[in-house]
């Protein structure tokens, strides 16, 4: 929401997991060399426990992208897990052929346990598993066969989970079309052609009708010209329903706002509580997708289609505090402004100012923590702020 990329944030679980998985494996073969894999080359013993890694990593991205909520992934996850080893029973005999047992390994955990008997095999032939006999078949399988479906595994599962990420509807964020990998302005910047949107969204005037328009003050032409060169924020109407927890019909929160934000301008949302307003700036951020209608941010971009460039440009003050308990104000401003793609060098002068300028600056090296509740409202202010985000969006009581 902030500016960091889905890309980034996934490296960075896939980097800390990775070397996790590696140290285990690592463990593993030095605690199993000996014993149960005493003949095998030890290094095709921790290859086969990485890959294996690797490919679970690989199948945990793919569940998350069906949970939205880490007590129902923690407690089906593991049972997921499980079921995708039985059908290694089924293919567990030297009648069946390689195809078969290749199909099987598109379930990791399947792939895993087949791997293990020729691991056996070897082993109770006081061979083991070496260079030279690592492509022999036994039982219509092989080492390198296991290790190379496995890997397969790892890929195939990283990429459905990267779709589905995209396109399955959560609880927070915005989703893609199923076709998204086809569009070209997805894979490139040079594809995207500004100036071709506003034409699609209507024109705010045409919804006026003569009872209401005597309550709106007519706007300068030369706002009006803002509107057409997606100089602003425009806003078309935007609509959300929230289900009925209750059944029956749906709740409209927010019904149909048109809305053009100007540069340069505060614009102030007023309405007593429950009125939408916190769910307009969540669409308008990315937090929950629109109903219907849709936004153009400065530079020609919409909320609908390009809300990752969006965020990019976008600095946000949520109602509620969203602040790291254990990182000082200092720590806040650094991080945001490099998620927003700060020159380096200048991130450090930058924090600084912005720390004086929010008037944190007794409070600059504290925990957040320790901060008091209208200290905190100033560093979500400094953090919306900061790295020169074009639209910045205040939600407050
Ligand atoms: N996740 C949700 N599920 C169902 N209804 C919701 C949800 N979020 C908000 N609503 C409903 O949408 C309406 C608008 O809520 P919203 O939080 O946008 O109001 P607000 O104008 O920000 O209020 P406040 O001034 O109290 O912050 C309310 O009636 C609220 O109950
Ligand atoms: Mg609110």
């Amino acid at each position: 929401m902030m500016g960091l990329t889905d890309t980034v944030y996934n490296a960075s679980w896939f980097i800390t997991t990775f070397v996790q998985m590696t140290l285990i494996a690592i463990l593993i073969t030095l605690v199993t060399g000996g014993s149960v894999f005493e003949y095998s080359n030890k290094v095709y013993v921790f290859i086969y426990f990485e890959v294996f890694g690797l490919a679970i990593m690989s199948m945990c991205f793919l569940f998350a992208t069906f949970f939205s909520r880490s007590k129902t992934a923690s407690l089906l996850g593991p049972m997921i897990f499980f079921a995708s080893f039985f059908p290694y029973y089924a293919v567990n005999d030297s009648q069946y052929d390689t195809g078969s047992k290749t199909a099987t390994c598109l379930l990791a955990p399947s792939c895993f346990a087949l791997g293990a008997n020729v691991f056996a095999d070897f082993e109770g032939g006081l061979v083991g598993v070496q260079v030279d006999n690592a492509d022999q078949m036994t039982s219509n399988f092989s080492y390198n066969a296991c290790i190379g479906v496995m890997f397969f595994d790892a890929v195939w599962y990283g990429a459905l989970a990267w779709y589905l990420d995209k396109v399955l509807p959560s609880e927070f964020g915005t989703q893609l079309p199923w076709y998204f990998p086809f569009l070209p302005s997805f894979w490139c910047d040079c594809f995207f052609k500004q100036g071709h949107r506003y034409e699609q969204l209507e024109d705010a005037d045409q919804h006026l009708d003569g009872k209401h328009a005597q309550y709106f003050e007519p706007v300068a032409a030369e706002l009006k010209q803002q509107v057409k060169d997606e100089k602003c924020v425009s806003i078309r109407g935007l609509r959300k329903d929230f289900q009925n927890p209750a059944g029956g019909d749906d709740r409209v929160a927010v019904h149909g706002l048109d809305l053009d934000l100007y540069q340069g301008q505060v614009t102030v949302l007023l309405g007593h509580n429950g009125a939408g307003k916190t769910t307009t700036i969540s669409m308008l951020c990315g937090m929950i997708p629109p109903t219907k209608g849709d936004a153009i941010m400065p530079d020609g971009y919409t909320i609908g289609q390009d809300m990752h460039k969006v965020r990019s440009h976008l600095g946000v003050c949520p109602q509620h505090d969203i602040l790291f308990p254990d990182l000082s104000p200092m720590q806040h401003l650094q991080i945001f402004a490099s998620f927003k793609g700060m020159n380096p060098r200048d991130i450090a002068t930058e924090a600084k100012k912005m720390i004086v300028e929010v008037g944190l600056r007794e409070k600059a090296n504290v925990k957040s923590s320790s901060l008091s509740g209208g200290q905190k409202r100033k560093l979500s202010l400094g953090i919306a702020l900061i790295g020169g985000s074009k639209v910045v969006i205040l939600d407050g009581e």
